[in-house]
């Protein structure tokens, strides 16, 4: 299924089915990494800005925003936000060329996370190369160590249990279940049985310290246990679940 008819038909039930970064951003750390570029006199893009969840921290920071994504119904979604300086496009972010403006503001959140790398990889250098010598992207991209630790804590929590791994129910495993070597090596896993690339340390410093870009700061962006279990134990703490904030800069 492409991008934009697997988008459009999730469009409806988006609330329902997609994980919602900002409401559950545990410090509230995307509203200061967005801050720290803030300028009103000039325009951001919001790189699959899906029903324009971020409208509400970016809009009132920049002199206009420009929410690209594949969905139309998404956009349509979007555009019944009460922001007055945001305008939609619909583009396919993974083509060869896209036509946007340059900018020194660029946001990805939670985008280049399908099961296709190269895609993936191909969102992300359009995203760069939209930017401005000087200019920062800031990407939310999920991580394969925060994976990797989320699969361990079910197992510890089965293990406190008196339960052994090969008698945990398959159901609750779900999330371990990889396809073929080749999954597992592009790093995908399964998020609500739904194919996801997961990002690890040495990738990103590899892909983005690259060409004409650097990669500023790596973050992650904790998240409650209770995004990833029903009722998680009170044991269940720190290290909580995160996905990576990743802001790449322009230097050439
Ligand atoms: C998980 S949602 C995230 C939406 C939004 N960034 C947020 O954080 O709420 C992924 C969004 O990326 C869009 N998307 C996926 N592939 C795309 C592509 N190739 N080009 C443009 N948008 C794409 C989808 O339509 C969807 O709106």
């Amino acid at each position: 299924m492409n991008d934009a008819l697997h988008w459009n038909n999730i469009a409806d039930n988006y609330d329902k089915e997609i994980f919602n970064v900002f409401q559950n951003d545990k410090k509230k750390k995307l509203k200061k990494y967005i801050r720290k570029y803030a300028n009103k006199k000039n325009t951001a893009i919001d790189f699959g800005c899906g029903v324009g969840k971020a409208l509400p921290l970016l809009s009132p920071l920049f002199k206009e925003i420009i929410g690209v994504d594949v969905s139309k119904k998404c956009i349509a979604i979007a555009k019944s936000s009460p922001y007055k300086n945001v305008a939609f496009r619909e583009a396919d972010l993974a083509a060869k060329k896209i036509n946007l403006p340059f900018v020194d503001f660029a946001f990805c959140c939670n985008v280049a996370m399908s099961d296709d790398i190269k895609r993936n990889y191909r969102i992300i250098q359009n995203v760069l190369s939209t930017l401005n010598k000087g200019g920062v992207a800031l990407f939310v991209l999920p991580s394969l160590e925060s994976a990797s630790l989320a699969a361990w804590s079910l197992i510890s929590w089965y293990e406190r249990e008196g339960v052994d791994l090969a008698d945990i129910p398959k159901d609750d495993l779900a999330q371990l279940h990889v396809g073929d070597h080749r999954q597992i090596l592009d790093g995908v896993v399964m998020i609500d049985r739904v194919p996801t690339k997961h990002y690890q340390v040495a990738e990103l410093y590899a892909l983005f310290n690259s060409g004409n870009f650097v990669l500023q700061k790596l973050d992650r962006l904790e998240y409650g246990w209770n995004t990833e279990f029903e009722s998680p134990p009170r044991w269940m703490q720190a290290p909580y679940p995160w996905d990576w904030v990743v802001e790449a800069k322009r230097v050439k």
